[in-house]
């Protein structure tokens, strides 16, 4: 699977983020679209977006009983998507159930990644909210091997954990890695950063960047620094 960088898109409106992708006359980078630019504008922007020709990255993550979620994906299998998620604690019930719904009558579907533990979500918070005190890294592993087992084409997680999914599930297993600064950057309210480059020696396959890119002076060259260093 070759690797790519894919531009979160987290803009408020569709004239935004048509400007913005205007400015990218030779490239057509890989989108990702949020739930505020999708819950805003709604499906249209999905079919603007794929007609300007951009590969799309559907950042939904879909967590409901199976019955919903397999409803839901059988409405998204009508877009023109390439990617979509769910959270992998729906259960592998409810993550079957969403490949389910997004396989279209041929057979084809967009690639359906697991979101594991939120990077927003530490190891305190887990175990006061959510009542999980097993370590961190193996809460991860095993939402990553319970994907893999519903048949999910990979999973979110940090490009800290790229290489352990790997291990675990696979080469073939995808990971989808948000949390990437260029090692010049301000961090943000990103707390776990890691360089475009040092994603692809950690072994990611997709690597998510918004800000450094969106908010850059230049943003093509920004995403072309990307392509650069992770992509080679
Ligand atoms: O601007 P920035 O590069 O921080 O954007 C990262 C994108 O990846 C945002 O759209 C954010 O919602 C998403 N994301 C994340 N961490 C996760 C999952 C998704 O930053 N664990």
């Amino acid at each position: 699977m070759g690797k790519d960088v894919i531009i979160a898109c987290d803009f408020s409106n569709k004239e935004e983020v048509i400007s913005f992708l205007l400015k990218f006359k030779e490239e057509k980078p890989y989108v990702k679209v949020g739930m505020e630019l999708f819950y805003g504008e709604g499906p249209e922007i999905v079919k603007i977006i794929s007609s300007m020709g951009h590969k799309i990255f559907l950042d939904l993550k879909l967590h409901d009983i199976p019955n919903t979620v397999n409803k839901a994906m059988k409405v998204l299998s009508k877009y023109n998507i390439d990617m979509v998620n769910v959270h992998a604690a729906g259960t592998i019930l409810m993550m079957e159930a969403a490949i389910q719904g997004l396989t279209r009558h041929d057979g084809s579907r967009p690639l359906l990644i697991g979101v594991t533990q939120l990077t927003s979500t530490d190891q305190e918070r887990m175990k006061s909210d959510i009542l999980i005190d097993r370590p961190m890294e193996e809460v991860v592993m095993h939402y990553a091997k319970c994907a893999k087992k519903a048949g999910l084409d990979g999973v979110v997680c940090s490009p800290l954990e790229a290489g352990k999914v790997h291990d675990v599930c696979g080469k073939e297993f995808l990971t989808v890695t948000p949390g990437v600064r260029f090692a010049d950057n301000d961090t943000g309210d990103q707390k776990r950063v890691t360089s475009p480059s040092k994603a692809k020696v950690l072994g990611s396959d997709y690597i998510v960047i918004g800000r450094p890119v969106t908010l850059a002076k230049d943003p093509v060259e920004a995403y072309r620094r990307c392509l650069r260093e992770f992509v080679g």
